[in-house]
């Protein structure tokens, strides 16, 4: 059965201290308060030490938001997935567009993060999603299918421990989402390459997620088309408020 996800990126905000706060914030509301979904944050790696033993796994995954492409050794500034997955971090987000358009991550350096990523046992937030040329050239499956070559060499079995979120580029920090309409036509398009790809079971047991300026306000509806499992939330998962309003729209 697949799950409904919202998962924060705190991209690189936030110090040590003012993370931990936060968490802490973030892990009181939601104790208090039950979400119906599963939330994982994403922080930055030095936070993921910090940050795992204060909150409670029952309610928050925590997860980083990058990992190497290499094992271990003479890697100066790199963090590996064991290291992650020695903070008790659950998750990683794998292929950004900020990752893929700012440090150069091909489909190729990604196949190798998503296998260290799984070889560690972490689940990647993988994600894909074209830019606002290519959706204006109506490229947008070619784009989407052609990143998800970073995932469709696994096996059925580990393509099952992962999490897809499309991202539209044009929408990512930009306070413009895609409709709805757009955001449903997308992800069924994705479920209809993983049936493709790996049988309708499969398809069906996968989790995708949107993102790109989602917020309390559009949460709701972005979340209630039936292929939408989801966000990757940005900017509004770094205010416990606004991160709270879009896990409770998965509420009746
Ligand atoms: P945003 O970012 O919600 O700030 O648009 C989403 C993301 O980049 O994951």
């Amino acid at each position: 059965m697949r799950k409904n996800i919202v998962a924060g990126n705190w991209k690189m905000n936030k110090t040590l201290q003012e993370g931990v706060a936060l968490a802490q914030e973030l892990n009181a509301a939601l104790v208090a308060d039950k979400p119906v979904c599963d939330v994982v944050i994403c922080t930055p790696f030095i936070h993921l030490a910090s940050v795992t033993p204060i909150v409670d796994s029952a309610v928050i995954g925590v997860g980083a938001e990058n990992c190497a492409d290499k094992v271990s050794g003479a890697y100066t500034g790199e963090v590996s997935a064991a290291m992650v997955a020695s903070t008790g971090a659950q998750y990683v987000i794998l292929g950004h567009s900020e990752r893929r358009a700012y440090y150069g991550e091909t489909v190729e350096i990604l196949t190798e993060k998503v296998n260290l990523a799984l070889a560690n046992e972490l689940t990647p937030i993988f994600c894909i999603g074209e830019v606002l040329a290519e959706r204006e050239a109506n490229q947008q499956n070619e784009v989407v299918a052609a990143q998800l070559a970073s995932v469709f060499h696994l096996s059925a079995e580990e393509f099952g421990k992962v999490v897809l979120a499309y991202e539209p580029v044009w929408a990512i920090g930009t306070g413009k989402t895609a409709t709805s309409a757009q955001a449903q036509e997308i992800h069924a398009f994705i479920r209809s390459l993983i049936a493709e790809k790996y049988g309708k079971e499969v398809a069906d047991n996968t989790s995708i997620l949107y993102g790109g300026s989602c917020n309390p306000t559009n949460a709701k509806e972005l979340f209630s088309n039936p292929d939408v499992d989801g966000g990757l939330i940005g900017g509004a998962s770094l205010k416990v408020a606004d991160f709270k309003a879009i896990i409770d729209a998965f509420k009746a």
